[in-house]
């Protein structure tokens, strides 16, 4: 009963929809957990390059049950609407799958995500604005619409007026914003439900099935380790679990189906949106690094902040997803930057530590870094370790040493076919 799990190790925007796409060669069912539309996961393949937020990056292989789990929430407009693009580019979706327990992103999420970001001023988290922290409110208030509600003409006008009613209030009342009216949103409900019912699913039941006939079940993390709403810093973060506890519940998923957990990190660090950030550079390397690897946001264009790779980030997601291997992205970004900096410790408040603290801790750490030599020979699309310049060699393994966790595969571009692989991620 294989399940493989690979989940962000930083602030997400690790790479992962190139790697997925990698790996479901030998996947049956590619699963997205957790996290909605704030994701944007790019792949480059023989068809061309796609940016996904809602449809797993399995989606390219004809073997593959590309699933929507119940962790997810789910905005229709941009589910249908990437559907149609996917289509339109000649991508089958027909074997989609969404999980009738998914919670549905409501046009008044992400309204209020919106006001809500206004109101917090200067304190405002940065958020990707899609509605998908004010759905996770409703799923826990008990007061989401469900997927399968969708399906439920005769119920459905009762239970959307029942949030809405609340909804209405803090709107008009709260933000001096306009009501929402029921009528509309039950038609657009309608609307949405006409396309969307062939797609829903128990994917609980599909996995399950799936595992039980020895199938590979691949779980696409989204978003990062760093950005989940226990694990990471808090409040600088998303709303649900990107973490491997999330894949559990987000799909109803065995444990013990669990054969791999394979952490994804950038050979730098990346963070877009508000938060303490310690190996942060605002400098020309800094500069370099956005420019060279095009570091603006797949879903908002925002520019994302750069840093050096920090270490002690990196090993406490090791640590809370209990990584088996690794694998490093963007490593060709870093050719010609000599030397090279890793954080491997933080000073804080005068004391050393190789703890990842609370964001207010965090936020006055001061990295401690060890240098290694950079290179200067390119390394932008090979696909053999003996062809990488021996000092990324002692790089890439380094990262390994201190994540903790062995590398098991390198990309070295954003293509498909641009990779390394040391060992195998699956099966
Ligand atoms: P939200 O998920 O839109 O509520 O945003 C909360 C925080 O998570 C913000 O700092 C976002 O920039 C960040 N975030 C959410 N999704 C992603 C992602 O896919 N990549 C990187 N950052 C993300």
């Amino acid at each position: 009963m294989p399940a493989y799990a690979i989940i962000g190790g930083q602030w997400g925007d690790e790479g992962k929809g190139k790697v997925i796409d990698y790996l479901s060669r030998n996947a049956h069912v590619v699963a997205r957990y957790a996290g909605g539309n704030n994701a944007g996961h790019t792949v480059l393949n023989e068809q061309g390059e796609f940016r996904l937020h809602l449809v797993p990056s399995g989606v390219f292989w004809p073997q593959v049950t590309p699933v929507i789990g119940n962790g997810v929430v789910v905005d229709p407009n941009v589910l249908l609407e990437e559907m149609d693009m996917l289509v339109g580019r000649g991508v089958d979706v027909s074997r989609l799958q969404v999980s009738e327990r998914a919670h549905v992103i409501m046009p008044y999420h992400v309204k209020l995500d919106l006001l809500e970001e206004q109101a917090r001023g200067g304190g405002a988290l940065g958020t990707t604005g899609r509605g998908v922290g004010p759905a996770y409110v409703d799923k826990a208030a008990r007061l989401g619409i469900r997927v399968g509600d969708l399906l439920d003409d005769e119920n459905l006008p009762g239970v959307l007026g029942r949030a809405l009613a609340q909804k209405n209030r803090l709107l008009t009342r709260m933000y001096d914003a306009e009501p929402f009216a029921l009528a509309d949103l039950v038609a657009t409900c309608r609307a949405w439900t006409e396309r969307l019912r062939p797609y829903v699913a128990s994917v609980d039941v599909t996995i399950a099935l799936a595992l039980a006939d020895g199938k590979n079940v691949l779980l696409e993390g989204a978003q990062g380790a760093l950005l989940d709403v226990d694990h990471g810093t808090y409040p600088f973060v998303t709303s649900s679990n990107p973490t491997v506890g999330g894949a559990i519940v987000g799909l109803g998923l065995n444990p013990m189906a669990l054969k791999g957990v394979t952490g994804i990190y950038k050979a730098y660090t990346t963070r877009v949106g508000a938060g303490p950030f310690p190996t942060e550079l605002n400098d020309a390397i800094g500069d370099q690094i956005r420019q060279r690897a095009w570091e603006y946001g797949t879903t908002t264009g925002r520019a994302r902040r750069c840093g050096w790779f920090d270490a002690v980030a990196a090993r406490h997601s090791a640590t809370v997803n209990g990584f088996t291997s690794a694998i490093v992205t963007r490593l060709d970004v870093l050719e010609g930057i000599t030397p090279l900096k890793v954080c491997v410790a933080y000073q804080v408040d005068g004391q050393r530590t190789t703890v990842f603290p609370g964001a207010d801790a965090l936020a006055r750490a001061v990295p401690v870094y060890e240098e290694l030599s950079g290179w200067t020979e390119p390394t932008a699309g090979l696909t053999r370790w003996d062809g990488l310049p021996r000092n990324a060699q002692r790089y890439v393994t380094r990262l390994g040493e201190l994540i903790g966790a062995p590398v098991a595969v390198i990309s070295t571009g954003p293509n498909r076919h641009e990779t390394i692989e040391l060992a195998k991620v699956m099966g």
